[in-house]
């Protein structure tokens, strides 16, 4: 099976998840849209959803789902996203596609968070993925120094992207976090830090996995 086959396998397990009449919280990225696109199968089920970014958002009203903004809703049944990594504990490092604010918001608005990943995404310990966080950027400077001190890792801009809320992304490499919630708590910390891209003081409840074998739940 290809990468892409096993983000597909896992995509359209999720769909065993979603129940009749739910609002549904849809987050970002490639194993995203795949899921996005497995909807249009039972989309006369699904009440709306609540989008973690613009373009997860066009792609669910192209297929004639209405899209509420969180406000509107509250809280809600279930969201469904993908990770650049995930450990045995389902903590996760996210924000490769940029999107990890509203996917922070609107994850933490869910009763159940399900994550949809191939394979490759599966680690020990987090951090060989560059660990992304959302700067305002006229706190460029100041957040880069400190987070390369908290860290010891090298912060470097991603260039050419702005977020949906006008702010830049730093890529942390070379990081080995062994206790995600200590640090993102403590990265959290620094003003001028929007959202840090670790993901595990709420973790994902449910893991699907494609694999060789199909998707594996856990
Ligand atoms: C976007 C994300 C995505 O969930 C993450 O980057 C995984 O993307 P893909 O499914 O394309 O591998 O956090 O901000």
């Amino acid at each position: 099976m290809t990468q892409d086959d096993k983000k597909k396998a896992a995509a359209r397990a999720a769909l065993q998840y979603v129940e009749d009449g739910q609002i549904l919280g849809v987050g970002t990225g490639s194993t995203v849209n795949y899921f996005i696109d497995d909807l249009k199968d039972i989309k006369d089920r699904i009440k709306a959803a609540v989008s973690s970014s613009i373009r997860s958002a066009e792609r669910l009203k192209a297929l004639g789902i209405p899209v509420l903004s969180l406000n509107e809703v509250g809280t809600f049944d279930i969201y469904v996203d993908g990770a650049d990594e995930i450990n045995p504990a389902r903590e996760m490092i996210k924000g490769g596609g940029a999107a990890l604010t509203r996917e922070k918001i609107v994850s933490q608005a869910a009763r159940k968070f399900v994550c949809i990943v191939d394979d490759t995404k599966l680690v020990d310990v987090l951090g060989k993925f560059p660990l992304p966080i959302e700067v305002i950027p006229m706190a460029r400077t100041h957040v880069k120094a400190q987070i390369e001190e908290i860290t010891g890792g090298e912060a470097l801009w991603r260039e050419g992207v702005i977020t949906d809320n006008g702010n830049e992304i730093l890529d942390v490499h070379g990081l080995k976090i062994t206790e995600p919630k200590a640090l993102e708590e403590r990265l959290n910390q620094i003003p001028g830090v929007v959202t840090v891209g670790i993901f595990a003081r709420r973790p994902a409840d449910v893991l699907i996995t494609g694999t060789d074998k199909g998707a594996a739940i856990s």
